[in-house]
């Protein structure tokens, strides 16, 4: 990933940063601007690295806030509420002490976990795509930073260094994380129906090609 000029507006502050490889990991150094002046120069550290089970309670954190950000207006309250906080923290520690090949990374900003990714074999192989993303998250405050695209990169990175040759995952349509990934040039490789929560949901799968 080369380095990048990212700016989030919001009410009446701006943030510009720019992120770069260090090492494994990235550095993300930022400057508020506040009522169009520029205020004290802050920086701080943005890390992609492996995950623990130190971490389950903090991914189940980031797990519950972005499925209510992001699904409230697609799926009935029933399916949020089962991946509330601190009920999926067990099967994120589960998943950390985890069977061989998969895995959980986490970004982190001098310290605190604010989004993650998971994955490992296909669930359900279409076609050779041996290797999934089975979820990805960055918590609302933080999207559009690029750390969405860091957290891609490096599993896809990691699956291929692991000796995959096609990565797929599944999301659902009407989300606008479809947007996201055809942007990262996942192509459109399946579609099916699904349950979620007692909801008819319709899921696309994107692929990509490693190597
Ligand atoms: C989807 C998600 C992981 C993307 O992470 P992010 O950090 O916000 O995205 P990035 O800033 O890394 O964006 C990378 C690129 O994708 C583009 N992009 C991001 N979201 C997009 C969208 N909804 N539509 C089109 N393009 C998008 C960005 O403009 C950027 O393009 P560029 O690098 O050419 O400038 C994040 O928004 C998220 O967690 N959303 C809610 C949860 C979710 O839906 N997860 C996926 C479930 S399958």
């Amino acid at each position: 990933m080369g380095s990048a000029w990212l700016i989030c507006t919001g009410l009446n502050a701006a943030r510009i940063a720019i992120i770069q490889p260090v090492g494994k990991g990235y550095a993300l150094s930022y400057t508020y601007r506040l009522d169009n002046e520029f205020g004290t120069m802050a920086s701080t550290t943005l890390s992609i690295r492996q995950a623990t089970e130190a971490d389950a309670e903090a991914i189940a954190q980031v797990q519950a806030e972005t499925w209510q950000s992001t699904y409230a207006d697609l799926l009935p309250a029933k399916a949020i509420e089962a991946q509330f906080h601190p009920r999926s923290v067990g099967f994120w520690r589960r998943m950390l002490r985890g069977p061989e090949g998969k895995f959980v990374l986490v970004a982190d900003a001098d310290d605190e976990v604010i989004g993650f990714v998971s994955g490992g074999p296909s669930r359900d192989p279409k076609a050779g795509f041996t290797a999934e993303i089975y979820a990805l998250y960055v918590l609302e405050i933080w999207q559009g930073w690029g750390i969405g695209r860091a957290l891609f990169e490096a599993s896809r990175d990691q699956l291929d260094a692991e000796g995959h040759d096609k990565l797929m995952l599944w999301v659902l349509v009407g989300n606008l994380a479809t947007g996201f990934y055809e942007r990262l040039g996942g192509l459109t490789i399946a579609e099916r129906d699904d349950q979620v929560g007692g909801a008819k949901v319709r899921e696309r799968a994107y692929g990509w090609w490693l190597g």
